[in-house]
């Protein structure tokens, strides 16, 4: 006899352009700091995937790859040499072996770079208008200039050129988080007078050409995703005015849209809502890094109440973007832990998928478990501990006192 699942929606397959996802769930990318120096996967990155991709999410992306040098965090798995293609195919053969759709971000650092990693410099951190220096890093970024810009635009068609090639299904480059994509998007950062910049349709001209050069460099049929910020810490940034601005021209480009909020370098918090570890910033975790600089943890006290934790944080976004998607599917990020409340978003339609990530590092059979009936909230207390250490340059890991998963 078969009886329906408890949650019923979230528990029902979708399929876009022939791939089928099945469930509604998905691992959002989380930078797990497991790579080597130069970017190559290892076991270590290989287990940890392999355990995430065995607790049910219909579709796992891995952290997001560096399309060019110099990177926002150290140890990140890359996609700008063809050396990585042997180390991407072994994840996305892995992730397809438990039955899930294999998905590949690609970021390229801009003004988030920090200039003291290996294989960078001072020189190298550009954006599209010169900027001071970065809160977290104390970086100050210079003007890319036409030819720079152009390349960056290659250098997302060939990192996606090779995701495509070591197998996955998806191609995601990120325009959240304040990665480059979002640098030209967003007034704050993009003050450039020129075809790049002014009004918001030359912002959204490095997002276009970057989105045609990735299309043509993988082909009509494979999936072609984005990830976008909604929101920004700052009066001038993206924020839902702009994004109903930008949402239906994006739509008209990608098969499937990911919002979010935050930068990584001026407010990670707002990213991911919770407490702000402000202790264990200060003094470095142990002991092996140093901590950030006394500015930096005034502007952190100055935010904590605003990045408070709230389930399915931003709902709201997209109860009020969705409608300017078309036939483009929304895929909602941010505090999804409670299964009934998860259920109702996909049932009424405010969403198509959830995507899902400290939950699933606290816990990754969350999917599975949630297909099967469960109705506990997940455990992650959004404490941010795995946040903040991999910030700091260390690996990916909970910190729950009985995690689901920790590496040796
Ligand atoms: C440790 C950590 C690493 C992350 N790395 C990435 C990343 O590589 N790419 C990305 O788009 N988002 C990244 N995020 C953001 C998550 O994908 C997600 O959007 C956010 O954490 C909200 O979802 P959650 O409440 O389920 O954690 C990261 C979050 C955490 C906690
Ligand atoms: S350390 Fe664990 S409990 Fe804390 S936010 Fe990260 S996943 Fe959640």
């Amino acid at each position: 006899m078969s009886t329906q699942p408890k949650w019923e929606e979230l528990s029902s397959p979708i399929e876009m352009r022939g791939v089928t996802f099945k469930n509604r769930m998905m691992r959002s990318g989380m930078y797990e700091g497991m790579a080597t120096e130069r970017g190559e996967v290892t076991p270590e990155l290989e287990d940890w995937i392999a355990r995430q991709a065995a607790g049910g999410a219909a579709c796992i992306f891995p952290g997001y790859t560096n399309v060019c040098l110099p990177r926002c965090m150290p140890y990140q798995a890359g996609s700008y040499s063809d050396s990585h293609i042997p180390g991407l195919t072994k994840l996305a053969e892995i992730i397809h072996s438990h039955g899930a759709v294999a998905g590949l971000q690609l970021a390229a650092a801009g003004r988030q770079a920090n200039p003291n990693l290996f294989f960078s410099d001072a020189e190298a951190v550009m954006g599209p208008s010169a900027m001071g220096p970065s809160p977290l890093y104390q970086a100050a970024c210079r003007e890319m200039t036409e030819a720079e810009i152009w390349q960056a635009v290659e250098d997302q068609a060939a990192a996606a050129a090779r995701a495509k090639e070591a197998g996955f299904d998806i191609v995601l480059p990120n325009a959240a988080h304040g990665y480059m994509l979002a640098q030209f998007l967003s007034p704050h950062t993009n003050m450039r007078t020129d075809a790049w910049g002014g009004t918001p349709e030359k912002r959204f001209k490095f997002f276009e050409e970057t989105f045609r050069a990735v299309r043509e460099a993988v082909g009509p049929e494979m999936l072609v995703w984005t990830k976008i910020s909604v929101e920004e810490p700052w009066d001038d940034g993206i924020n839902l005015d702009e994004a109903k601005i930008f949402i239906p021209e994006v739509a008209k480009l990608v098969d499937a849209i990911e919002i979010s909020g935050g930068t990584i370098v001026d407010n990670v918090f707002m990213m991911t809502r919770g407490e702000i570890p402000i202790g264990t910033l200060r003094k470095g975790i142990g002991g092996s890094v140093e901590g950030i600089s006394a500015e930096l943890v005034d502007v952190l006290y100055g935010i904590r109440d605003s990045v408070k934790f709230e389930e399915a944080y931003w709902y709201d976004h997209a109860l009020a973007l969705k409608p300017l998607c078309g036939d483009t599917p929304l895929i909602l990020t941010g505090g999804h832990k409670y299964p009934a409340t998860m259920n109702q978003i996909i049932k009424e339609g405010t969403a198509d998928m959830l995507s899902l990530a400290r939950v699933l590092a606290a816990e990754p059979d969350f999917p599975n478990e949630v297909v099967a009936g469960r109705e506990d909230p997940g455990k992650c207390s959004s404490c941010n501990k795995c946040l903040v250490e991999v910030v700091l340059g260390n690996k990916l890991q909970c910190f729950l006192p009985e995690p689901g998963y920790t590496h040796a």
